[in-house]
Order: structure tokens, then sequence, then C-alpha cells
């Protein structure tokens, strides 16, 4: 399994009810090591770029005031097999849907208020670790560790 970097995003749901300091430390004893962080609110027009894919979909005006309504936490994540894993202790999109002990069925209430967000995939997570870390963060593809690209 390859090392790899995802980006996260404590929603302002978690962040309003007082759960940033719990949530990064299920991400560390679940081997992930911080990277980048940072808290901020985001603006209309950043909550549009990242969520570029849901702009045009019926649920994105709920989404979209969602994402406004606090500070969120962003985060750049390492682990070997960063972006699997960490959709798996995210748990499903849908609290209501998500497993037990995952961060959404523990932090979650109802859509979209689901707590965190994690990188589908490696395509997304360069893209979202260089809208809020800029184009000089590092990114694996970008980065050598002992001699070799990852
Ligand atoms: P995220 O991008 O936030 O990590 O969530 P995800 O991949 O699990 O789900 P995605 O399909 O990308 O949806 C983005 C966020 O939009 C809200 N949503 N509402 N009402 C609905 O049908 C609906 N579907 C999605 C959720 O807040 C979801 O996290
Ligand atoms: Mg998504």
């Amino acid at each position: 399994m390859a090392l790899e970097r995802t980006f996260a995003m404590i929603k302002p749901d978690a962040c309003q009810e007082g759960h940033i300091g719990e949530i990064i430390s299920i991400l560390e004893k679940n081997g992930f090591k911080i990277i980048h962080l940072q808290m901020l609110k985001l603006t209309e027009k950043s909550v549009r770029l990242f969520y570029a894919e849901h702009v045009e979909k019926p649920f994105f005006p709920s989404l979209l005031e969602f994402t406004l309504s606090g500070k969120v936490v962003a985060m750049v994540l390492e682990k070997e097999n960063a972006i699997e894993d960490l959709r798996k202790l995210m748990g499903a999109t849908d609290p209501k849907k998500a497993a037990k002990g995952t961060i959404r069925h523990t932090y979650g209430t109802e859509m979209p208020a689901n707590a965190i967000h994690g990188s589908d995939s490696r395509e997304s997570a360069k893209r979202e670790i260089t809208i809020f870390f800029g184009e000089f963060a590092s990114i694996p593809s970008t980065e050598k560790r002992n001699g070799k690209e990852y």
C-alpha cells in the first residue's frame, strides 16, 4: 500500500458543538498524521469551487447554507492508504445510515450536517489540497521520500 495524503475538513456542525479535539484525536489514533491544518470560515465563492461537482444538484442550496454556517477545520492527512481509510472511518454520507463507531455516526446529525469531509479519490485529494493550502502545498505526487516519488 502506498503512503498517501488526503484532504479532510471538520464541518461547521462539529466545530460549533465542540468536537474538533475529539475528531482530531480519532484521526491520530487511527494513524493519520496531520501535515497541514487551518481553521477558517469559507465564503460562498470558495464553497462553490470546493463542491463544484454538486453546484447544480437540488441539495446544493442547503449544503451551501450549512457549509457557510460556521468555521471549518481544513487538514491534510498522511497515512498508508489514507484516502480509502479516511472514507471508511468517516462512514456513510447520511449519518443516520453510517455504521456505529464511524465519525459521522458519532458526531453527525441529519443531512447535510455530517461532521466531516474526506476526499473521494487521488484526483480529488490533489484538487482539494491545492484549493485550501495552495499550489505549493506538498502533495504526494510532487514529493520524494527515500529517493522515491510517492
Ligand atoms: P463530502 O464530499 O462532504 O465528504 O461527502 P460525501 O462525499 O460523502 O457525499 P457527496 O455526495 O460528495 O455530498 C457532499 C455533501 O452534500 C450533502 N448531501 N446532501 N440531501 C442530499 O441528498 C445530499 N446529498 C449529499 C452532504 O452534506 C454531503 O456530505
Ligand atoms: Mg464528496
